[in-house]
């Protein structure tokens, strides 16, 4: 089946069609800026001009940052706090005009990697963690999800994990590779202590960069980059709407 797969950033807002059989995006990806502030109405307005630029009529799965219970925003750190309390699917779907469904961001894209990449046949404990605006995380044990961690809110010297250690906080600080490193390091460690995984696999903005700071990394537990690097948002936003049918 095809879906729309949109995901939704803290700097942009990226959709394309996705075969859901393959994992494979159908045509190129289409990406818009993120409105300032995030607000729920300004970003429904973007996720329908993505839906429009595809003529799009059918389902739209949609990866959002934010813990979602059944279809609910619960917390918003890094979007605007009008979406805490909002049915999300409600929204955008009267929005677009197309049946929506929405899960957090690295939980889908965990599931695209688990299906059809880094992850795929692993049954152990496998931790997929999202580096970008924050830290996401997902996490799996014999291929299923327990679905809304926020491992990226994990208290690291008295302040969010992904305060130190996102893709953001290491443009933020301009940290050299290796001193930014060291900082997703003394998160990874911890992760490590607490849930003794199989298998980190690393995603999000800076998965692509991975050669320039993953070997640097000393936790014991094997790591891979994302195989669909930025994209497993929307390749698994499409995914976990296909699995709600
Ligand atoms: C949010 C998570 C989200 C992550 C990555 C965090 O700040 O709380 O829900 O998965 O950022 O976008």
């Amino acid at each position: 089946m095809e879906v729309l797969g949109i995901d939704v950033g803290g700097s942009g807002i990226k959709g394309a069609p996705v075969n859901t059989k393959t994992g494979m995006l159908t045509v190129d990806r289409f990406r818009l800026k993120t409105p300032k502030g995030a607000e729920p109405e300004a970003v429904a307005g973007v996720v329908t001009e993505i839906v429009k630029y595809f003529e799009w009529t059918g389902p739209v799965g949609i990866g959002f940052p934010a813990p979602i219970k059944h279809s609910i925003i619960r917390m918003a750190a890094n979007i605007s706090p009008a979406w805490v309390g909002i049915n999300a699917d409600d929204l955008l779907t009267k929005a677009t005009g197309c049946e929506v469904s929405m899960g957090n961001d690295a939980d889908v894209a965990g599931l695209a990697e688990m299906t059809f990449g880094a992850g795929k046949g692993q049954y152990g404990t496998v931790i997929m963690l999202t580096l970008g605006t924050g830290i996401g995380s997902a996490i799996f044990h014999g291929g299923k999800l327990i679905p809304n961690t926020e491992f990226g809110h994990l208290q690291i010297n008295g302040e969010d994990a992904e305060a130190g250690a996102s893709d953001a906080a290491r443009q933020r600080d301009e940290l050299s590779w290796k001193k930014y490193a060291k900082r997703l390091d003394r998160y990874m460690f911890q992760m490590e202590k607490l849930f003794w995984p199989d298998l980190f696999i690393i995603g999000g903005g800076i998965s692509k960069e991975h050669e320039k700071y993953l070997p640097l990394l000393t936790v014991e537990t094997p790591i891979t980059p994302a195989q669909f690097l930025n994209e497993a948002g929307i390749v698994g936003a499409a995914l976990a709407a296909s699995l709600k049918k």
